[in-house]
This record gives C-alpha cells, structure tokens and sequence, in this order.
C-alpha cells in the first residue's frame, strides 16, 4: 500500500497526507477547490518549517515527506492509487458521487476508504460496483499528532480489504480502534456526555462553565474542561455532531442536544474562532473571563465530577455491551483519540461496579428520565462481582 490518493485536501486530508508521506508512501492530494489545494501545500510547508524549528526533524527529512506528494487536478490522477482516503464535504450524495466516478478510474483492488465523522459506511459502500472494497477509516484532528484510527468495517466490507486496512494504518505508526459501523463509531458515540452532561448540570443552575470546566480538569485530570473544549471545537461543529448522533440513534434522550449550545450556534458564539463562546477570547485566544468563586468549592467539583464521570462510564459500558468494540479498543480510543486521562472501563475498575449502577441509579431515581438508565451490562458487572480487565 505505498500508493496513497487522498480526496479533499482540507483540515482532514492535508493531516492525512502528511502521516502517509512522511510513513514513506507516495501520496496524491485532490481536490475540487485548487485554492484549497495551495493552501494545503503551504500549511505543510509551515508545519514542517516549525518542525524543523523544534529539532523533530531536518531539512533533508522535510524534503523527503514534501517529495512523497503531489497535488493533483483530477480524480482521474489518482488511478494507480492502492489505497485512497476520502475526507471531502460531510455530504453522503457527494460522497457517493464521488466514490462512484473514482471506482471507473481506479483497479479492481484499489481500496476506497472514507475519514467521515457520522455518515453509515454502509451507506456510502453502497455507492461502488464492489462495495466489499470500502472500508471506514476515520482519523482524529490534526491527523499527524492524534494517535488513534478508527477502523470501520461496513457489512459489505471484505476481510481481506479490513486487514489490508488495519495493517496499513498501524504501518504508519498509528493505534487502530476497530469499531462496528454505528453512529459516531467509538469515540464520537462514548465522549457525548462529557458535552451533554454538562451542559445538562449547567441547565440545571447546579454551577457555571467555568465551575465545571475546573471539576472535570482538577479532579478528573482531563486535560481540557468540556466548555474550553466545545469552544476549541467549534460549537457548531459540535452541535452538529451532537444533533447528528441523536437523530442516528432514533432519538434516544441518553444523546439530546442541549438549548445551551444550540443558541452559542444560533448567535454565532461558535468559541475561540470566533472570539466569543462559553467564554470569551482576546486577540492571542485567551480565555478572559476570570475563574469563578465556586471553583475552589471541592466538594461540588467533587459532584460535577462524578455526574459526569458516571455517565462516560455508562457509555462505554453500553458500547461494549452492544459489541461496537472491544473493552481494550474503547480504553484505547478514549486515551488515544481524545486524550482522556484514563480508559473509561478501567476507570469504571477503579471507582468499582457498586459505585458505578449506584450513581446511575441515583440519577435516574433523582429524575426519572431515560437518559439516566443504568447499563445491563454494569449491572450484570455489578451481580457478578466481575471487572472490566
Ligand atoms: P474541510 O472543509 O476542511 O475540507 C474539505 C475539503 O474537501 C475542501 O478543501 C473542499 O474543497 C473539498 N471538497 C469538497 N467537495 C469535494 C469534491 N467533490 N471533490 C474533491 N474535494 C472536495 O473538511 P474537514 O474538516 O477536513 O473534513 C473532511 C471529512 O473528514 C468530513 O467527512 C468530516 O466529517 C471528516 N472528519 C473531520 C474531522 C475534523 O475534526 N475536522 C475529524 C474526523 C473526520
């Protein structure tokens, strides 16, 4: 798999370009937009400028990664591709239009491989003459420092093409996830209640954004709050995201959007890009506010803490129990893909299965809604006496 095509050269693509480049592949980068295309060979050139800078590698390393691709006008330039990667506009009937005409120029063993977010990989395998060729292979944002792919097998997706997709990836140094093709795959589907929860006990008047900001870092080690950190997303994109999740899973209340971040996207308050969020930023991105008073009221960290602690749990419970991926994998997505201090199932060891149904249940017996229900599988865990590793 030394021949790489990689279809979009935005945020996602021109990350992905560069992991394979500088693995030592032959990378094509396409793109509809050539202003897009500039951009993205420019953005290399500063990254590894800075790379350079930071003693991580030398010129003669720069040029190699920067020799390895070419950008290139036509889809039809990516034939001799073994592998390609699309990480176009999040848009299933362009993508399928997309995989459609790339599967006329490209041979019979060519993988087609999509980085999308939240469409069904399904979905869009069904858009090629041999769906068995299509495989998901989503990676994090900025591609080259985020560790962890997802590798998402669709149900036409072949065996042979998924380890052909596995052993590549890990070829370029990168930790593989393997997770079924469901809505947000592992990492979207299990971190939505480090958003949702808290923007839930925000709703609640229980404490302000910086207050939970501070009991998720200080207490839990996360190394961004989740306020700071829909704010460095973009709460657009991430109540996209989230509405998008939601809708997938018929609706089921454990994924609402909240009122909160629907109106941030509503008044253009989208955070740091745009100066004003959850906080507001001065021209170098700082946050201005100052920390709140009630940030320094352990014991109400302590239960924000754990409200939203429980609930990850919870999720990833539920993902295991419904096979999306194996104990190790969600662990290993959850560190490797958001930076989460610990694997939520280890954590869940740790706190034990008592704690874990008993603070669900609480919650659930507080309010009496759906979202709060306990995981068969943590109660299971829990009548068992049994840990997750
Ligand atoms: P982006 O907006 O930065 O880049 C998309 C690029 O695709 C643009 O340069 C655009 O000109 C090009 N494009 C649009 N239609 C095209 C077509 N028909 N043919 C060729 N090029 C076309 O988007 P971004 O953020 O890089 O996302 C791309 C994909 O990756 C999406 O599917 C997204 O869901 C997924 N993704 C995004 C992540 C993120 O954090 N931004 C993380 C993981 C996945």
């Amino acid at each position: 798999m030394n021949k790489i095509g990689i279809i979009g050269s935005g945020t996602m693509g021109s990350g992905i370009a560069q992991v394979a480049a500088t693995s030592g592949c032959k990378v094509k980068v396409y793109d509809t937009n050539q202003d897009a295309l500039n951009k993205s060979k420019v953005a290399l050139e500063k990254v590894l400028l800075r790379l350079i800078e930071k003693e991580r590698i030398d010129e003669t390393e720069k040029n190699r990664i920067q020799d390895n691709i070419s950008y290139v006008n036509s889809l039809k330039d990516l034939a001799d591709s073994n592998l390609t990667i699309e990480a176009i506009v999040e848009n299933l009937e362009i993508k399928k239009k997309v995989f459609s005409e790339l599967e006329s120029y490209v041979s019979a063993e060519t993988i087609i491989a999509s980085n999308t977010s939240s469409l069904s990989i399904a979905s869009i395998a069904s858009s090629l003459q041999k769906p068995e060729r299509c495989v998901g292979i989503h990676f994090f944002n900025p591609a080259p420092l985020m560790a962890l792919v997802e590798v998402i097998p669709a149900i036409q997706t072949s065996q042979k093409v998924f380890e052909k997709a596995v052993s590549t990836i890990k070829s370029w140094n990168k930790t593989v996830a393997v997770a079924k093709d469901t809505p947000g795959f592992i990492v979207n589907r299990v971190a939505r209640p480090y958003y949702g929860e808290s923007l839930r006990i925000y709703e609640e008047g229980i404490a302000d954004f910086a207050t939970i900001d501070w009991s998720l870092k200080t207490i839990g080690g996360f190394r961004m709050g989740p306020f700071e950190l829909m704010d460095f997303i973009g709460n657009d994109i991430n109540y996209t995201v989230t509405k998008t999740v939601f809708k997938t899973f018929y609706y089921d209340s454990r994924f609402r959007p909240s009122f909160t971040q629907q109106r941030l996207a509503e008044a253009g308050y989208l955070g740091r890009k745009t100066g004003k969020g959850y906080y507001d930023y001065d021209e170098n991105g700082r946050v201005i506010l100052n920390e709140s008073e009630e940030s320094h009221n352990s014991e109400l960290a302590e239960q924000i803490f754990n409200r939203v602690l429980v609930m990850l749990i919870n999720e990833a419970a539920d993902a295991l129990f419904l096979n999306i991926a194996s104990a190790e994998d969600i662990d290993k997505a959850m560190t490797k893909g958001v930076n989460y201090p610990k694997g939520l199932l280890a954590w869940a060891d740790e706190k034990g299965m008592d704690w874990c149904v008993d603070s669900i249940d609480e919650l659930y017996n507080e309010y009496h809604e759906e979202r709060y229900r306990c995981s068969p599988l943590l109660r299971k865990m829990k009548r068992e006496n049994k840990t997750f590793f």
